[in-house]
């Protein structure tokens, strides 16, 4: 007899066969900005390959990364001359020549020997302006072993553009470049 109460249906469940076999690990996505560099690390070696005259594969290296990075609105090298960095090759706007160590955020990179990824450059004490476009910032530090050559820099006219990746990717290529370089007495 029904007494009214709807009664709830019990499912009976069937056990779940326990897997013996391991499952594959699936492979990680790779995110487009990782193939970009990965192309450009292959782009950049060709454009080496047999060429070892520093200040033409410099501004080779600046000029592959300005035209290929998006929302970039320079690209290229200071040089460490002493206690001070001095512009190298270079795509974009005239920028200022000299930087001392210590100053701005390329003598701040250098004198840390650290990436430093700058959201927003004019929150960035001591930042020196040299194209008003600019609104974000990256600067990689050159080393030939121990030894610090200068600093690659990159601007961009977007508040954070640049993050963890374009610092693996950056530094990847610097390596790829220095080493090419190795044995140039720079
Ligand atoms: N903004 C840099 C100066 C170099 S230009 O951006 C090309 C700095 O603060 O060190």
């Amino acid at each position: 007899m029904s007494s009214g109460v709807a009664k709830r249906k019990t499912v009976t469940k069937t056990p779940v066969k326990r897997r013996t076999t391991k499952k594959k690990a699936k492979p990680k996505a790779v995110s487009a900005k990782a193939k970009l560099y990965a192309s450009l690390v292959v782009q950049l070696r060709s454009l080496l390959k047999g060429e070892y005259d520093f200040i033409a594969n410099a501004a080779n290296f600046s000029a592959l990364l300005f035209n290929s990075l998006p929302n970039v609105n320079w690209a290229g090298f200071y040089f460490l001359h002493g206690e001070e960095l001095v512009l190298g090759p270079f795509q974009g706007n005239p920028a200022c020549v000299r930087i001392p160590l210590g100053s701005g955020v390329c003598g701040v990179a250098a004198a840390q020997c650290e990436t430093i990824i700058v959201p927003n450059v004019h929150e960035f004490p001591g930042h020196i302006a040299c194209d008003v476009a600019s609104n974000s910032e990256i600067v990689v530090p050159l080393f030939d072993g121990e030894r610090l050559l200068g600093v690659l820099d990159l601007d961009s006219p977007s508040i954070g553009r640049f993050d963890d990746q374009d610092a693996e990717g950056l530094n990847e290529l610097v390596t790829v470049f220095v080493a090419h370089e190795e044995g140039l007495g720079l």
